[in-house]
């Protein structure tokens, strides 16, 4: 992380250099760390097809998944250097620039996608785009990807169940904090790493989304799922403030109109993609499914509610309340 501070002085100085060949496309390199058909590579395909399409001959998008470029920590140092010029990181892993992003990991928060999309697309969430622009990351839009279930090698139907387990997590505190209210062992870990990870026994279980459990086959290293639907999973399309400002304007304005149709299409599709990679995962017979009860998913929120206590004052009332009240639709 010492080069992101690093790079996000130079990137403030605007040292970064913003002068464009005017003979030569303008590289927009994206790398991400999941396969390419999950929300989020799909949305990165479409946004590509779409640049060739429309900026023929001036923008070149290219895209790397299932982390063939670099891994998400890296992508952050790289955006910020100006090595990349475009990551869709999950919110998760704002978290170490601003807690303000801690707000998307609190257990229980979202009900479901529409509540989030209501809270992303509210002034709250509308300004959480622009909270590190300042640190040399502008944040365009937010892409879905769906809500977390748990997944390991016992079946989780209480929080006592979770007991002792070495569970991977992003990197982020709050999740850390999650697990640790159920007394299992958080282990903070890169995407690309978390298969081998499980099949070996390096970690016993896992939370993710749907998409990303079948995308990364953890139904083959896992023997069960609980559909808990505890936290999200969601990605802000981030830019390099300098590199973004210093695009000539009609071509910004372009790119601009681009993300925001691919991320429409993105965030109208993400439900229904997660839907069936739940049904795929089922349909490979290799993983039990455990449904929990009304009774059951209390227990978890109410084991996983200091965590809220932990963690309000640093997201803020402001912050957390807008959230919450995203549960609800405005009349
Ligand atoms: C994870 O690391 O589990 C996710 O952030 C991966 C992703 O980009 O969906």
């Amino acid at each position: 992380m010492r080069s992101v501070v690093f790079a996000a002085v130079v990137a403030m100085l605007g040292l970064t250099g913003s002068a464009f060949a005017a003979d030569k496309p303008i590289v927009i390199k994206f790398p991400h760390v999941v396969s390419e058909a999950t929300p989020k590579g799909q949305g990165a395909k479409r946004l590509q097809e779409l640049v060739q399409q429309r900026l023929a001959g001036k923008v070149v998008v290219e895209v790397y998944p299932n982390s063939s470029l670099m891994g998400d920590d890296e992508s952050m140092e790289a955006l910020a250097l100006g090595d990349i010029q475009m990551i869709a990181l999950s919110l998760s892993k704002f978290d170490r620039l601003t807690k303000k992003f801690q707000l998307f990991d609190l257990p229980f928060l979202f009900g479901d996608l529409t509540a989030v999309e209501r809270f992303q697309q509210s002034p709250a969430g509308q300004g959480l785009l622009h909270e590190l622009e300042g640190k040399g990351y502008l944040g365009l839009a937010y892409w879905h990807n769906g809500l977390k279930q748990f997944t390991a090698n016992r079946a989780l139907h209480l929080p006592k169940d979770a007991s002792g387990l070495k569970f991977r997590i992003q990197e982020s505190d709050v999740l850390l904090a999650q697990f640790r209210a159920v007394d299992a062992n958080p282990q903070k870990m890169a995407l690309g790493e978390v298969y081998q990870a499980l099949q070996t026994g390096a970690i016993d279980a896992q939370e993710n989304t749907w998409s990303n459990i079948y995308t990364q086959k953890y139904y083959e290293v896992q023997k069960f799922a609980t559909e808990s639907n505890h936290g999200v999973i969601d990605y802000m399309v981030t830019v390099n403030t300098s590199f973004w400002q210093g695009l000539p304007a009609d071509i910004r304005t372009e790119l601009e109109a681009i993300v925001k149709q691919v991320s429409q299409e993105v965030n109208a599709k993400a439900a229904a993609i997660d839907a069936g990679d739940r049904d795929r995962v089922l349909a490979t017979g290799k993983i039990q499914l455990v449904a929990l009860s009304a009774d059951e998913r209390a227990q978890w929120v109410k084991a996983m509610e200091p965590v809220w206590n932990k963690f309000r004052p640093q997201i803020g009332d402001e912050l957390l309340n807008a959230a919450v009240a995203a549960n609800k639709p405005i009349n």
